[in-house]
């Protein structure tokens, strides 16, 4: 209730009142540094989140997070695997009423609106076979329904999934962390979409060298990142979602062998009143793969 008022230096003091009777609850720590974080208490926060990750076995507060948001500790390599399942499992009910009517969140339009023009360029009249990355409750998957002959969606969260699987948009859908379904799979799809879901895997490189062989030959992939205009490859925001660097991702898609056939910034919906600017990115496996067989052979660019 005190927190609920706003009254976060009195809910902190209360909840470590609490901890001295409990000192082994960790959602307890989770709060007490949530509240010390939103009074300003920072050094407060980063001792209760400390507590926290030695409680935190699986990882689903999200404490290693927490602390390198601050500052005060090593995000660690790839996805807090544990923290966005567990996360997105509790925000499934309220999902879409929370991003999509009240933060104006308009990532899988932006996308798909992406995919069409570029369907217009390059001739294509409907995809195979499309993996909608991170597909939460189906925002995208309507979106791409219509297009495509055979659409599934992977997710780590299983509410996310639940709801989704009620609306019957998708073929198919897996509950699994995206870097190891992309992995089990070869030259599958002709597109892959991740709205507002890179936004929690950190480093981009291990996902597109993942996401790249399960392409087709000359299959698209358009996803969405929260962008930032520092010198940093990528770094973790306060929010817990990265932000990725504009020039790093560039570098990023030209290393993973992917041509970029649209870049660009973009709203992608409003936190705490603040509007996130976004990168938008559609790419393209090249249509033709060398080989080192071929490539020796003509030297040139020979179909494989
Ligand atoms: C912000 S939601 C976006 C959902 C959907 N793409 C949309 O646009 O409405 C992010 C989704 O990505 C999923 N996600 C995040 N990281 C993931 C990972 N490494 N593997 C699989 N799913 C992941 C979350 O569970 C969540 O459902």
């Amino acid at each position: 209730m005190l927190a609920e008022g706003g009254d976060y230096a009195a809910a902190a003091d209360l909840m470590s009142q609490a901890l001295e009777n409990a000192p082994d609850w960790a959602a307890g720590w989770d709060l007490l540094g949530t509240f010390h974080e939103k009074s300003g208490e920072v050094a407060g926060a980063i001792s209760a989140w400390r507590r926290l990750e030695a409680l935190d076995d699986d990882g689903v507060f999200g404490a290693r997070l927490k602390l390198a948001a601050h500052n005060a500790g090593a995000a660690g390599e790839g996805t807090a695997v544990s923290y966005v399942e567990a996360l997105f499992d509790q925000y499934a009910p309220q999902f879409e009423r929370s991003l999509v009517d009240k933060l104006g969140y308009r990532v899988p339009e932006m996308l798909d609106g992406l995919v069409v023009e570029q369907m217009v360029a390059l001739g294509i009249e409907r995809f195979a076979k499309a993996i909608d990355l991170g597909c939460g409750t189906g925002l995208m998957g309507e979106k791409l329904r219509a297009k495509v002959d055979f659409l599934e969606g992977v997710d780590i969260s299983a509410a996310m999934i639940a709801e989704t699987a009620r609306k019957g948009i998708y073929d198919n859908l897996q509950k699994a962390e995206l870097v190891a379904a992309l992995n089990a799979r070869r030259a599958e799809a002709d597109l892959m979409t991740a709205a507002d879901v890179f936004i929690y895997c950190g480093d981009l490189q291990p996902v597109l060298a993942a996401l790249v062989p399960a392409l087709k030959p000359g299959g698209l992939v358009a996803f969405s990142l929260e962008a930032h205009d520092g010198e940093e490859a990528v770094f973790l925001r306060p929010s817990l979602r990265y932000a990725h660097g504009i020039a790093a991702t560039r570098d990023a898609l030209v290393v993973a062998g992917l041509e970029v056939l649209r870049f660009e910034t973009a709203t992608l919906r409003r936190d705490r009143g603040v509007p996130i600017t976004g990168i938008l990115v559609l790419a393209r496996k090249p249509p033709v793969e060398l080989t080192a067989a071929n490539d020796g052979a003509s030297g040139g660019n020979v179909a494989a």
